[in-house]
């Protein structure tokens, strides 16, 4: 199913009111990729995802910027990236990235996704954040088929 949604946020506990609607939908192996200035919402987004998911302590969601990940003890396990500062992608295979997010037990938040460009699996939800004034962000929300096999047509004759 093709899962599309534009939201426009009108302060952080907004987000993550929105963020915790879409949680609902998530299953284990889902990858979720951010995209969005500094200081757009993406850690508050993935606070809404965490608290979706029953983390206890919300507070525990902060970007993990130093650590590469943070993983919290949901009821589908949380990992949370932020690859602000990542410049290679060999940085990607020294973290074992793929492996991360192609655990198909736990659910893996990306920030500054377009960092990973094409390690991002095509089925994975995309979440851009504009920041359009104070207070006011608007959230746009894809996600794509699965990936299928490619089968050729053939041709007669
Ligand atoms: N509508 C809104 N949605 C989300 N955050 C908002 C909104 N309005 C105000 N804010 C504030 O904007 C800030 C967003 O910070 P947050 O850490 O979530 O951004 P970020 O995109 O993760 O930044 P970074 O790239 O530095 O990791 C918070 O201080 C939050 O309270
Ligand atoms: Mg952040």
């Amino acid at each position: 199913m093709k899962i599309s949604h534009d939201f426009v946020s009108r302060s952080a506990e907004e987000t993550v009111a929105f963020a915790k609607q879409i949680a609902k939908g998530l299953n284990p192996g889902d990858v979720i990729a951010l995209q969005g200035n500094l200081g757009s919402g993406k850690t508050t987004f993935i606070k809404g995802i965490a608290l979706g998911l029953g983390i206890e302590d919300a507070d525990q969601v902060k970007s993990p910027t130093f650590v590469v990940m943070h993983m919290y003890k949901t009821l589908v396990p949380l990992y949370h990236f932020d690859l602000y500062r990542f410049e290679q992608p060999n940085e990607l295979e020294a973290i074992g990235f793929e492996d991360f997010i192609h655990d198909s037990r736990a659910i893996s938040c990306i920030e500054w996704a377009e960092k990973a460009g094409r390690e991002i699996p095509p089925d994975a939800y995309r979440i851009r954040i504009d920041y359009l004034r104070e207070n006011v962000r608007r959230i746009v929300v894809r996600k794509g088929h699965r990936k299928r096999t490619y089968r050729p047509v053939k041709k007669h004759g």
